[in-house]
């Protein structure tokens, strides 16, 4: 097995074994994984999340493991593939894909811990001054350029952490619609706030302790005497702890925001953030709403919640203009049948730039209904993760015309009144079902790009 062309044809076989096909996100992961590319780098020419590309390689490795071996990663996908068929464990590419160094630092503006061992974090009473030397780790969070920024939602976070001192911020919405790309300018922009500021993914889902023992290292490695607690940190010094995939805690195929079995206990750490006095902020950035924290929201605490949605016109269009999509004055009905989404933007530009030779207009004049392509994978990642509940209601849902009232529930009798309000308000927490004012009554209904999803995987 030499070229990329060769594993790519034997992976097809393997998937063909099944009736299925490699999809060509799973094939550029595949790609990548063969080059040592990093997950980001993946995501940089995918045009998607890196979250996205790790979870769709989570899935592909589970696939391919059946043949190559349980403890098969992108990591040692090459070696794994060369060992199967008679390659040499001792190759010079595999000692050099298992050096290969997987860290990403994001922007420029980071400084190692090492740089500033021998700083002095300044005491409580001294935050209000602008602290020119943060210690801050930004090893976990994803490397995104963006040259369209929101500026509304980065005055409102600043209001929120800066004038208000918020103790829990939740940012919650779809995948790739730009949450990490948010948190990571608003990081940019009142770094010198802070005494110290992490990133960390729950990617893995680590344990609770796990993360709390790898706070407490990074709190600890400028102290002479390290403290007990978060909290004792949280209140000595002003610290902004980010924790993003904050999904990956919550069970799928129940409701939204429900802990993983052994993850309850998260709740109760976010509770007592939320709780107790100290001059910190924790911002969880989430594909579905934590329900602990819509419960919270009740109890007059010093938490808030952003649900991130598209990108305004302005913005959403310095996505397209890069791409030299011809008919200009097209790009906002695509915004609009997108909802200036920069992942589906990013990726519908290709569809068009590959099959309707850059035409906007070609490709509007050709759909008379909401075109999917790659989004399709991108959606099932939200599907898969619907109760069952959900999944009956959403079907429901996309079988409708008109959004529907509360009391408009199916009336077959499988679903009961308490049933249906649940599931609704469970996918309002997941984005799926948006809910807006209609002669003064709300009405809800589902996303149109997932509803597109949801007709499609009918038919
Ligand atoms: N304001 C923006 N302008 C232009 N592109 C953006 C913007 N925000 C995000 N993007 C692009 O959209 C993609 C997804 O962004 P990001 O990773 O922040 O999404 P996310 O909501 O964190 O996704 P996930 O939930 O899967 O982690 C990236 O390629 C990023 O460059
Ligand atoms: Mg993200």
């Amino acid at each position: 097995m030499n070229s990329v062309e060769d594993v790519l044809n034997w992976a097809d076989k393997i998937f063909n074994q099944t009736g299925e096909e490699l999809t060509p996100i799973q094939k550029k992961i595949l790609e990548g994984a063969w080059k040592g590319k990093k997950h980001r780098e993946i995501a940089e020419e995918l045009h998607c999340s890196e979250s996205q590309v790790k979870k769709e390689a989570a899935k592909l490795w589970k696939k391919l493991a059946k043949e190559l071996g349980e403890d098969l990663k992108k990591k040692n996908f090459r070696y794994m593939v060369e060992e199967k068929h008679s390659a040499s464990k001792n190759s010079r590419l595999y000692q050099c894909l298992l050096q290969h160094d997987n860290v990403n630092i994001g922007g420029q503006f980071i400084q190692t811990i090492e740089d500033k061992k021998r700083r002095s974090p300044s005491s409580p009473d001294t935050t209000q001054n602008k602290n020119q030397s943060p210690i801050i780790n930004l090893k976990d969070a994803p490397k995104l350029t963006c040259n369209s920024h929101r500026t509304s939602e980065i005055s409102t976070l600043k209001q929120w952490i800066l004038e208000s001192n918020i103790h829990l911020i939740t940012i919650y919405g779809l995948n790739g619609i730009g949450k990490s790309a948010l948190i990571l300018k608003l990081v940019e922009e009142i770094n010198t706030e802070f005494d110290y500021i992490i990133w960390k993914t729950l990617d893995d889902a680590p344990q609770l302790s796990t993360l709390k023992t790898e706070l407490k290292e990074f709190f600890s490695q400028s102290q002479a005497t390290p403290l007990s607690t978060i909290i004792d940190y949280f209140r000595a010094y002003r610290c902004l702890v980010i924790l993003d995939d904050v999904e990956n805690i919550f069970q799928s195929g129940e409701l939204a925001g429900n802990y993983l079995p052994d993850y309850k206990n998260y709740g109760k750490f976010f509770k007592q953030i939320a709780s107790l006095s100290h001059q910190s902020c924790l911002i969880l950035i989430s594909w579905e709403k934590p329900r602990e924290i819509a419960i919270l929201e009740t109890e007059n605490k010093p938490i808030k919640t952003l649900h991130l949605k598209g990108l305004e016109q302005e913005e959403a269009t310095k996505i397209l203009k890069p791409k030299k999509l011809t008919d200009e004055e097209k790009f906002s009905d695509l915004i609009n049948i997108y909802q200036g989404h920069p992942t589906w933007l990013n990726i519908i530009a290709i569809a068009i730039m590959e099959v309707y030779d850059s035409s906007v207009s070609d490709f509007l004049a050709e759909q008379n209904e909401i075109y999917l392509g790659d989004l399709e994978t991108i959606l099932e990642s939200h599907f898969e993760r619907l109760s069952p509940l959900e999944k009956k209601v959403t079907y429901w849902l996309a079988a409708q015309n008109e959004p529907v009232h509360i009391s408009q529930r199916p009336t077959n009798n499988e679903l009961s009144k308490s049933e249906f309000s649940q599931a609704i308000q469970s996918l309002c927490r997941r984005s799926l079902v948006e809910k807006k004012e209609l002669e003064n009554q709300s009405v809800f209904h589902l996303n149109p790009v997932f509803k597109q999803y949801i007709i499609t995987k009918q038919k």
